[in-house]
């Protein structure tokens, strides 16, 4: 163990930087296993999808026998900011973080460095000089936003007519937002009959697509915009999904029948209006993360080198699958 840690400054960075100290190193760790210690920080709570990605990555450390320093930054980068301070000021061995955004990271990474903490970046991307972290862990969400768009043009392929789209993105200046937007447009731009014609943010949370969604239909009159019908809507997760359906079916407009709804995550409440009808297409995006974390931060904590980018494995649910053969999603 090294000296450093000693107990009282241990208790006294819990105390005062507001962390939890979740796990305990595993009965039969090995002796490389057992004095790992990883410096977690989430971005928050804010969708099903979220709690499952925090659950597994607690999770899967306590079965490898890691330690975690976990703190929930209540979706403010600031928090995040000061959390990975203080994990380097512990001197932890790895630091894994999920950033809300891509951009402010340089001078914390580059604390880091200076420490020689490697740093993962897990579930969002980030844009920084690659120097300044070890790797990448997370999901394709270019590749989901092109499966979004392959969906809408399958549906569509049998008219003629205009398909006008209405999005409701993510937070603003999240990886997630700009890579599923573009991965979708790079698809849709391939036919000059689709277009977005309305994009809005609604941060990814249940409330403000609900308030999101009321306000353009009351502001237009319902599923029109600049006098063209909206014939679908690109939702960029499953949170801000089921709020529009709600605010959809107050409107009394009958979501997967009169629009077209396509979404992001597979929660277990979106797999159920997607059997109902209510949705038209879910691309999976992946939570369970904690597993391959693990992996990356051992390998780290023993001065390996990782891969750039771990993507894991996503599929995709539409109203053209067999339902009693998708498993219950548990999240
Ligand atoms: O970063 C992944 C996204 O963040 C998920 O789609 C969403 O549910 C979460 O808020």
């Amino acid at each position: 163990m090294k000296s450093r840690r000693n107990v009282i400054e241990f208790f006294f960075l819990i105390i005062s930087a507001g962390l939890v100290f979740i796990a305990c190193p595993g009965k039969n760790s090995t002796e490389e296993k057992k004095n790992i210690i990883l410096g977690f920080s989430q971005i928050g709570a804010e969708s099903s999808w979220r709690i499952c990605n925090t659950q597994s990555v607690l999770e899967e450390a306590e079965r490898a026998g890691i330690q975690v320093i976990f703190d929930n930054a209540q979706q403010k980068q600031e928090n995040q900011l000061k959390a990975i301070r203080s994990f380097i000021v512990y001197r932890v061995d790895v630091i894994a973080f999920v950033p809300i955004v891509e951009t402010g990271w340089e001078n914390v990474l580059q604390e880091a460095k200076e420490a020689g903490i490697p740093v993962i970046v897990v579930d969002r991307e980030i844009d920084c000089d690659k120097s300044l972290y070890t790797g990448f862990l997370g999901e394709d969400t270019e590749e989901e936003g092109r499966n979004a768009a392959r969906f809408l043009l399958s549906k569509f392929e049998a008219s003629t007519e205009n398909v006008n789209i209405l999005e409701i993105a993510g937070t603003k200046n999240s990886s997630p937002t700009r890579l599923r937007g573009s991965g979708f447009r790079q698809v849709i731009g391939t036919q000059d009959r689709f277009s977005i014609i309305h994009s809005e943010n609604a941060d990814f949370l249940r409330s403000k697509g609900k308030q999101v969604a009321d306000n353009f239909l009351e502001k237009n009159g319902g599923l029109v915009f600049g006098g063209r019908p909206i014939h679908a809507i690109l939702s960029h997760n499953d949170a801000m999904t089921l709020g529009i359906l709600e605010a959809l079916e107050e409107h009394g407009i009958n979501p997967g029948h009169d629009v077209a709804i396509v979404s992001f995550d597979a929660e277990q409440e979106a797999i159920d209006r997607l059997k109902m009808g209510k949705i038209n297409c879910i691309v999976e995006c992946n939570p369970k993360l904690g597993y391959e974390l693990m992996k990356l931060v051992r390998m780290c904590a023993q001065g390996y080198p990782i891969p750039d980018g771990t993507f894991v494995k996503e599929s995709v649910f539409s109203e053209k699958d067999n339902f009693s053969l998708i498993p219950d999603r548990g999240f």
